[in-house]
């Protein structure tokens, strides 16, 4: 959310004349004109080279002194992953804290000889490689781009081959697939309302996969400081790519991952074993939530619920946005508009219809001293705040006002903060909330820097601003963390405030503006400029801590803005405040796939319909609902600014809401089991083409297609007012989701039209074995109870394999769990695997696809026997035989069929 623009003008002014250079620009020559180090000492014990670097000839201190030496460490922590480490022993100097990113643990049995990657350096001038050991193809070189390492400024540059296809250094609106000629990708954590693309965002992944044709690999640079990672192909004579970091404090802590030669999601898998596999959500976290910023009371909230029950869609999760609150403060509500007894009756409601709630929190605390906010006071009390360097409450400005930021460094944060959670949200007495939203958590200020007198900026600003509306009838009838870090810091003598290196930090140019001060220190001496882009990852951890505390055992869903490398680990992130344009929608989808795919962060959905700017349209509405289906995190979002935008308000979008969110339960299992596996082992959830056809070069740039799961390709149409759209479909077999006939794709653009506005292209990949509902339902509760039907659809070579994964949907450790593997080749289907959890519901139907001729008989095997002339039908044009079965899903079992 943001506040209104032209407010911000009345502000600016005043501080233009500091330092707000946009970012440093040095002739790359410069640069590869300094020294670079000489490494000597170099000694190896097993997996590990040591070696000191000495700086090679006279300092070119470009941003600041060249450091005179410093030590390497190059580890073989796995066959598959190398980590390199170069740091000045001298000083100790700041590093990502192993609270808040623990560090994977090396395999004791690695052998170097074996291992798929290789690091080879040269000793004068110090560089390095990092090579794929069996096709000696160089796959980050250093090779005349000499380091250089100085107090606030880290460079480090790579060669790539031509035409690169990097992915990731997000998080970004832009193509999936980065321009390698021209990107520029700032990582510092901004409020970044619009999310245009070009500029840094909310959330910080220095990681990215370099695709090729050969192989992907993955690259992962550990560091929280601010940064610009540049691409570029101007360099050299021969149209090489060059990526550059240019770092401004931090220590260089890189892990290479091999990745693999013909499996892209092994690269996943690997990034997942140094930043964690991401949380199990809950089943119920998969249905429909709806969200809009701009409730004028809890009237309003009860008629959503209503509405969207009249128009038969299922609502699953609520949610209030920060209306809610009493002056905007945190751990409020406002008994004028959102009364507590009203509001728990709606929670009952809702509870009682199995369906969730969602209330939305932010970081700040109003700084309201000698006010009675309990919220201010007891974290007063334990002295929690984030620290300017005089030992005063480091100051911001949020919709509240003058706030506070809590530490989520200090040792009694987590017992502050779920002791909020406890009281405000009480099952008992308060709000009994099923997840939690976060929102303002880079952190965001208000506040033009320096925010000396955050007061007058807030008077200027109108915070909190009142509300509009008069109270409703307060009787109408409704419804029916973290451990201490010894390390620091900045050295004496950094300028953290206004650093050498300005970063491209978009619009607000300084780096403490309208964020939390760069000079705040942190409880265990940390400072804010080192620590900034962990903030947000940090205050959802310590959230998820607190939701844990509130309902022991049980899943949770917390839903951030603000991420850092591994959030995955603990929660899922929406793609923050985007407009209402065809832009936007179709860029949302490369903003998932990075999410999902490469930072380890699946349960990730952009505000379906778009959040603000303009009004979102019916067509704009009724086509994101059905692409929103297939966002993992489903929610409708929007803006004060703009008129309502629930799926009911036009009979179009409420049609395709219904026929979409059908498909999506339907397949909700095949979501949760590809949720199961990705907390298993990092595989993603979401798939770029080229993931599933890494030798095809036309899929390497796709990014408005996409698979959901292993094989659900989905390509929505891409433009307004268009029934068309111009899909590629790789040489492969297909099958039409909604008929299930076979289709061919030839490695072509095929256009698909009378694409009506409630309909979505979805394709079956041939290979596939899908678990299905029966049908859809107006909760998940009640879709928990419908039979399943199985899909069969074979590839090229006849085969097809699949799973299901089931348990109770909530449990942290369920006690019991169904995880079966499908099998199909010539004619006959196996179920194998576990079967412990008692689900209640059955497999009713099969349906084999790509069946040309009836069979003559089809046989179902189960516990020892052999049921034959089992029922079935074959439809001759779509290639489909539909086999009655009636399996209980508590056994191994088999079907065949003869012809
Ligand atoms: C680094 O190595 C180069 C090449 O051998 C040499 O000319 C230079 O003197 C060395 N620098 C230092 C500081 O030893
Ligand atoms: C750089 O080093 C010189 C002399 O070694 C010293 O005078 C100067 O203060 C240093 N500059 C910084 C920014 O530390
Ligand atoms: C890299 O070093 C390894 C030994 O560590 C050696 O076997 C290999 O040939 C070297 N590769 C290159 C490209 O120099
Ligand atoms: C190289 O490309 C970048 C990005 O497009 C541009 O800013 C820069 O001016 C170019 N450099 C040269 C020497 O053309
Ligand atoms: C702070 O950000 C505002 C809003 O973008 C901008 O107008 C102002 O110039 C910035 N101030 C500084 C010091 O960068
Ligand atoms: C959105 O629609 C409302 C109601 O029709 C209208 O008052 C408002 O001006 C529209 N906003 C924009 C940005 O077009
Ligand atoms: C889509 O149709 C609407 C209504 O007819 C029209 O106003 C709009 O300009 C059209 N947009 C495009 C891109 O053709
Ligand atoms: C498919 O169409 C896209 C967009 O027009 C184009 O960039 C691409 O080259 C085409 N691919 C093939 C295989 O023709």
């Amino acid at each position: 959310m943001r506040i209104q623009g032209h407010l911000y003008g009345l502000l600016a002014t005043a501080f233009l004349s500091l330092r707000a250079a946009q970012a440093e620009y040095v002739d790359p020559p410069v640069l590869d004109g300094c020294p670079g180090y000489n490494a000597t000492d170099v000694e190896i014990a097993g997996p590990k080279l040591t070696a000191t670097l000495v700086l090679a000839g006279p300092a070119c201190n470009v941003f600041g002194n060249d450091t005179k030496t410093m030590k390497m460490e190059a580890i073989y922590e796995t066959g598959t992953r190398i980590h390199l480490k170069i740091f000045d022993p001298t000083t100790n100097r700041y590093e990502v804290p192993e609270s808040v990113i623990p560090r994977p643990k090396p395999d004791p049995t690695v052998r170097t000889s074996s291992a798929e990657i290789q690091f080879n350096f040269t000793n004068a001038p110090f560089t390095f490689t990092i090579s794929r050991t069996r096709t000696k193809e160089v796959l980050f070189s250093t090779t005349s781009h000499p380091l250089i390492f100085e107090p606030q400024y880290l460079r480090v540059k790579t060669t790539l081959p031509p035409n690169a296809n990097i992915y990731g250094l997000g998080e970004h609106s832009e193509p999936f697939r980065l321009d390698p000629a021209s990107t520029t990708r700032t990582l510092w954590s901004r409020n970044a309302f619009g999310v245009s693309s070009g500029p840094n965002l909310y959330g910080n992944h220095p990681v990215y996969f370099e695709h090729r044709t050969t192989g992907t690999h993955g690259v992962f640079l550990l560091n929280s400081n601010g940064m610009d990672v540049k691409l570029r192909n101007n360099e050299t004579a021969d149209g090489a790519t060059t990526l550059e970091y240019n770092v401004i404090g931090g220590i260089l802590d890189f892990y290479f991952l091999a990745g693999s030669e013909d499996d892209p999601a092994e690269v996943a898998r690997q990034y997942a074993e140094v930043v964690g596999t991401p949380a199990e959500v809950p089943y119920w976290s998969f249905g429909l939530h709806q969200c809009r910023f701009g409730s004028q009371n809890y009237i309003e909230v009860a008629n959503v619920i209503s509405n969207y029950s009249a128009a038969n869609i299922p609502l699953e999760t609520m949610w209030v946005d920060i209306d809610y609150m009493y002056k905007r403060r945190v751990f409020t509500n406002d008994q004028d508009y959102f009364p507590t007894s009203r509001m728990r009756e709606i929670v009952d409601y809702l509870h009682d219809h199995k369906q969730k709630f969602v209330l939305f929190t932010d970081p700040a605390v109003g700084y309201l001293p000698n006010e009675g906010y309990g919220s201010y006071d007891r974290g007063t009390a334990l002295d929690i705040w984030l620290k300017a360097p005089d030992g005063s409450p480091s100051l911001g400005l949020v919709w509240t006002g003058v706030s506070v930021f809590p530490d989520w460094f200090h040792p009694e944060i987590g017992q502050y903060w779920t002791n909020e959670f406890m009281n405000f949200f009480s099952p008992q007495t308060g709000f009994d909330i099923d997840g939690i939203g976060i929102d303002m958590n880079e952190p965001a200020s208000f506040c033009n820097f320096p925010c000396d007198d955050a007061v007058a900026q807030a008077a200027l600003l109108g915070l909190p601003p009142a509300r509009t509306s008069s109270p409703p009838d307060p009787n109408a009838p409704i419804l029916g963390h973290s451990s201490q870090n010894k390390r620091k810091r900045v050295q004496p003598g950094d300028d953290v405030l206004n650093p050498p290196y300005s970063i491209d930090n978009a619009d607000v140019v300084a780096i403490s503006n309208h964020t939390a001060a760069t000079n705040a220190v942190h409880a265990n001496g940390l400072v804010e400029y080192d620590t900034h882009n962990l903030y947000g990852t940090m205050m959802s951890t310590t959230t998820q801590d607190a939701m844990l505390a509130r309902r022991p055992g049980q899943r949770t869903l917390v839903i951030t803005r603000s991420t850092f490398a591994g959030a995955g680990r603990k929660v899922g992130k929406w793609l923050g405040d985007n407009l209402s344009t065809w832009e936007q929608y179709r860029l949302s989808i490369a903003g998932m796939l990075s999410m999902a795919t490469v930072y380890q962060v699946p349960m990730v959905g952009s505000d379906v319909c778009g959040f603000g700017e303009r009004n979102t349209t019916e067509l704009l509405c009724a086509r994101w609902a059905m692409l929103g289906a297939f966002n993992p995190f489903m929610r409708n979002h929007n803006t004060d600014q703009a008129i309502s935008q629930e799926f009911y308000q036009w009979p179009t979008v409420a049609q395709a809401a219904r026929n979409i969110l059908s498909i999506r339960y339907r397949l909700l299992d095949y979501l949760y089991t590809a949720f199961h596996t990705a907390s298993l082992d990092g595989t993603p959830v979401l798939h770029p083409l080229w993931f599933k056809y890494p030798k095809d070069p036309t899929t390497f740039p796709i990014d408005v297609q996409f698979f959901f799961g292993d094989s659900i390709l989905v390509s929505p149409v891409t433009d307004e007012n268009s029934t068309s759209v111009l899909i590629y479909l790789p040489k492969d077999r297909f099958y039409d989701f909604a008929t299930l006939a076979p289709v061919d794709g030839q490695g072509a653009n095929v256009t698909l039209s009378n694409v009506d506005f409630t309909t979505i292209p979805l394709h079956i990949m041939g290979g596939a074995i899908l678990p299905l509902r029966s049908s859809g339902a107006m909760t998940t509760a009640e879709l928990r109870e419908i039979d399943f039907q199985i899909i069969v659809a074979p590839g090229t070579d006849g085969l097809a394999a699949g799973r299901l994964y089931l348990d109770d949907g909530v449990s942290v450790t369920p006690k019991d769990a169904t995880y079966t593997k499908f099998a199909y080749e010539e004619r006959k289907f196996n179920a194998t695997g576990t079967f412990g959890y008692k689900t209640g519901v059955k497999i009713t139907k099969m349906l084999f696809l790509a069946v040309e001729n009836a069979p003559s008989d089809v046989t179902v095997h189960e516990q020892g026997s052999d049921h034959k002339g089992v029922r079935f039908a074959h439809n001759a044009t779509m290639q489909v035989l539909e086999v009655d079965v009636d399996i209980s899903l508590t056994h191994e079992f088999s079907v065949e069929f003869q012809s």
